[in-house]
């Protein structure tokens, strides 16, 4: 199959000259949080996958090496990733390649059901704060796997896993997806008790079930998998990626910061109704709309506070923009992030611009001004490059955002997409 549409290069800086009202329809892609567990799927059977709306983002591009490690082949045509897995795959996660992006753990359950092993290099990725994979293991130990670490890998084996009831400390979306990539094979029933809700996992239960797996309870907190065992058990599926509600959220914010009327197409109102409510809260008018979800800033948004919880709360990833946001806002917003300790790095930038920024523990105090001042800055990471774009948005003058490579692990070429509804965004 032909690569008809190459990724575009990833620039290293994104260039934004402030003050452009914006106006239009702006288009959100798949799920990079889903895309990547779909593919991760795949390595449980043998076959031809296609997964369709799949996001030309380089965290895919990863992935995608990383099956290539284990023997699958795969080819991207335009939105449509094809898949093929050998009767025989390596379920190896190489370091050069896990060190890139943390989501490759989650090869780890389905490694371990189809091969009975799997050897997986200890994740990197974002720069916030540790991220453990204890409750992954804990859980994947409560269906039968022993694990040894060694040489910066981890090794899991289990012949032959058992169904089991695990419940989990907190409801990790990772661990989640793990257990229940392992579980689908394992012989008997497993119960995922405080199991992650998210969307994506709604996502990735749905196409595991086309592939033939039992699943009920996705999107709840109880998940319930009947494990289907033997070797012609789950067969390959096609599937199309659940909407980006991240990416969705990055565009809600940019219009609050730059003022204006938005569509975002294709966008989920109901994956995203605690942010919608606090949007609406600051005074934006914002709704559900049959394309999508439309969205209109009659004037100078208030502050309000915000507080960082799991699914169906508000999410983490969203809580740069709302930092950018509440950077102008009339008055004092507080906001609490309860799930990754590290994630306040991209302040000392927003501070760079003229925000009133004052950070204590998991707390951050942010008095709004009447302007930002467009200033050189760094993306430290994925949400936080794009929270420092969209600031640029509403700020006096050219913000340069450094390392915008970054940026284009998990946004499909933003500087366009913001283009096509009037912002100056370029390159350089
Ligand atoms: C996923 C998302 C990420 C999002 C996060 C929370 C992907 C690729 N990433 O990350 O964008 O911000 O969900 O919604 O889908 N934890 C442990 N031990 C574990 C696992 C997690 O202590 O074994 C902690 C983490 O450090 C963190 C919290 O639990 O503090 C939530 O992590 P988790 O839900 O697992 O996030 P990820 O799946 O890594």
């Amino acid at each position: 199959m032909a690569e008809e549409h190459p990724l575009p290069e990833a620039s290293p800086q994104l260039v934004v000259r402030g003050g452009a009202r914006l106006e239009g329809t702006i288009r959100v892609g798949g799920a990079k949080n889903s895309a990547l567990k779909l593919m991760a799927a795949t390595l449980l059977a043998e076959g031809s996958y296609r997964l369709r709306n799949v996001p030309r983002i380089t965290d895919v591009e990863l992935m995608s090496d990383l099956l290539r490690a284990t023997g699958c082949a795969v080819e991207r045509d335009g939105d449509q990733l094809t898949i093929v897995v050998p009767s025989v795959i390596e379920p190896v996660a190489p370091y050069e390649i896990v060190e890139q992006f943390r989501a490759s753990i989650v090869v780890l359950g389905p490694m371990l059901a189809r091969c009975g092993e799997a050897r997986v290099a200890l994740p990197g990725g974002d720069d916030f704060g540790p991220r453990p994979i204890d409750m992954h293991v804990r859980g994947l130990t409560e269906l039968g796997a022993e694990f040894d670490t060694a040489h910066g890998y981890i090794h899991a084996r289990c012949p032959n896993l058992l169904g089991a009831r695990v419940l989990l400390e907190f409801p990790s979306v990772g661990a989640t997806e793990n257990l229940l990539m392992a579980s689908v094979r394992a012989k008997g029933t497993t119960t995922i008790d405080n199991a992650a809700r998210e969307p994506e996992i709604i996502d990735l239960c749905e196409m595991l079930n086309k592939m033939g797996a039992q699943i009920s309870g996705a999107g709840s907190s109880t998940i319930t998998i009947e494990g289907v065992d033997g070797a012609d058990a789950l067969h390959c599926a096609d599937h199309s990626v659940v909407s980006d509600r991240i990416e969705a959220a990055t565009y809600l914010a940019a219009v609050a910061i730059a003022g204006g009327e938005i569509i975002v197409e294709g966008a989920r109102h109901d994956h995203m109704v605690m942010l919608c409510q606090k949007l609406g809260d600051m005074g934006m008018r914002i709704s559900p709309d049959a394309h999508g979800i439309w969205a209109l800033v009659p004037r100078r948004l208030r502050s309000v506070d915000c507080s960082t919880l799991p699914y169906p709360g508000l999410a983490t990833d969203f809580k740069p923009f709302l930092v950018s946001l509440l950077a102008t806002a009339e008055g004092v917003g507080i906001v609490t992030e309860n799930l990754f300790s590290g994630r306040f790095r991209y302040i000392d930038e927003l501070r760079r611009m003229g925000a009133d920024i004052r950070t204590d523990s998991h707390h951050a105090v942010v008095r709004g001004v009447e302007r930002l001042s467009g200033a050189p800055v760094r993306a430290h990471d994925i949400r936080a490059g794009a929270a420092l774009l969209i600031a640029g948005l509403g700020a006096e003058g050219t913000t340069v955002v450094a390392d915008a490579h970054h940026i284009a692990r998990g946004y499909d070429d933003i500087a366009a997409k913001l283009r096509g509804v009037g912002a100056d965004v370029g390159t350089s």
